[in-house]
């Protein structure tokens, strides 16, 4: 007989980033170069005072940590949301989350209703493959929604039915956005928690990169007058270079959070304590912020100039970690980030992060100052 199998697991294809780690994998065993531009993995520093914190959180006796998380992890959170928002939020209001992936994946299951008609899950693509993963695996239907240049990647709310707002149980958001780079007005946030009212929805508001900005700080759904079905995920994986760590929130309605909190102590995946102490001097100190934004920055700096001065256009990017960059003459995106490949760089084809993706590859900055300006003579030659 033949092992069970969910059968969501059984179609669905390798994790997309599962692949571009291989391709690499597999020129770096042939000897050859790469420059490996492909998944948002930071590679810069954990700054010294997060990981001193890190040590000094270890104990003789660690037992259990409690589902509810540090109230000094939940205070530095309401306190960096103060200072970066000027929003209050109440540390009870506040939930740890191992990273922010598991929680995105298992959020449908706390949401999804579908004996109250309340099947369906709606995400943007090209995006973070796990909204769509985490909704198959609970059962609901996912429905995407696509992020278009010509609406500045942002989705368009018009263009959705009446039938699918009212089967909606859960809408994901994710500004400034992976991987286009864009970033949205805080109306975008006001009109869909509005909907979310409306029809019975909770909207999920996934910030992962609000750190990651250049010129215009970007807008949070926690700066909403009204927070009620709106559900805030955020994490230090790219703000602090913590992806190692796992360690992030969700905060928002108190209903919802308290849902959570019933519903999270059943798969215990908050952080270890040492992780939350060391989460808390992280979202305490924000000058290791700006330095690896300064970083960031010089490094989009360098590769924006190498792709103008070959007439490559990047699209979006406002913010993040990505440039989101069009590729040449109709060329496909599996397509350009082969050639790419073939002269050591190796970046995302806009395809693996969805259909909307076709016509851009995504570099991701996380590179070495020094490998990216390699990158960039590769690149030289490549185009
Ligand atoms: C859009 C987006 N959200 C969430 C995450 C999850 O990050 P983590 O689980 O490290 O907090 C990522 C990671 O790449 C991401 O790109």
């Amino acid at each position: 007989m033949p092992l069970p199998l969910s059968p969501v697991l059984r179609t669905q294809e390798t994790y997309p980033f599962v692949r571009l780690n291989e391709a690499a994998a597999a020129r770096r065993a042939a000897g050859l170069e790469v420059v490996d531009f492909g998944m948002g993995d930071p590679r810069e520093p954990t700054d010294p005072a997060i990981m001193q914190a890190l040590r000094d959180g270890v104990r003789e006796r660690m037992g259990y940590p409690a589902a509810a998380g540090l109230p000094e992890l939940r205070q530095a959170v309401a306190a960096w949301a103060a200072r970066r928002f000027g929003v209050e939020l109440d540390a009870d209001h506040v939930v740890p989350t191992l990273g922010s992936k598991e929680a995105i994946f298992s959020f449908a299951q706390v949401v999804l209703d579908p004996s109250a008609g309340k099947d369906t899950v709606l995400l943007t693509e090209p995006g973070y493959p796990v909204y769509e993963r985490g909704a198959l695996f609970a059962g609901a239907r996912a429905e995407r929604l696509p992020l278009l240049e010509r609406n500045g990647f942002l989705p368009d709310l018009d263009a959705v039915p009446e039938e699918t707002w009212r089967r909606a149980a859960l809408v994901w958001v994710n500004y400034p956005n992976n991987p286009t780079g864009a970033c949205a007005p805080l109306a975008l946030y006001e009109r869909l928690a509005g909907l979310a009212r409306e029809h019975g929805f909770v909207l999920a508001s996934d910030e992962a990169y609000s750190e990651l900005w250049f010129e215009q700080q970007p807008v949070s759904a926690l700066q909403l007058d009204e927070r009620t079905n709106v559900a805030v995920f955020n994490t230090l994986s790219k703000r602090s270079s913590m992806t190692g760590y796992r360690c992030g929130f969700v905060a928002g309605d108190p209903e919802l959070v308290a849902a959570l909190r019933r519903f999270r102590p059943s798969i215990g995946t908050v952080p270890q304590e040492f992780v939350q102490r060391a989460a808390a001097v992280a979202w305490s100190d924000d000058a290791h912020v700006e330095r690896a934004r300064s970083a960031y920055a010089r490094k989009r700096a360098l590769l924006l100039d190498a792709l103008a001065r070959k007439g490559v256009r990047v699209a979006g990017s406002e913010a993040t970690m990505y440039l989101w960059v069009a590729c040449p003459d109709g060329e496909s995106s599996e397509v350009f980030a082969a050639r790419l490949l073939e002269h050591g760089v190796l970046v995302a084809p806009g395809t693996f992060l969805g259909p909307s993706g076709e016509g851009y590859v995504r570099f991701a900055l996380v590179p070495t100052e020094e490998e990216c300006a390699r990158g960039v003579e590769l690149l030289a030659r490549a185009l």
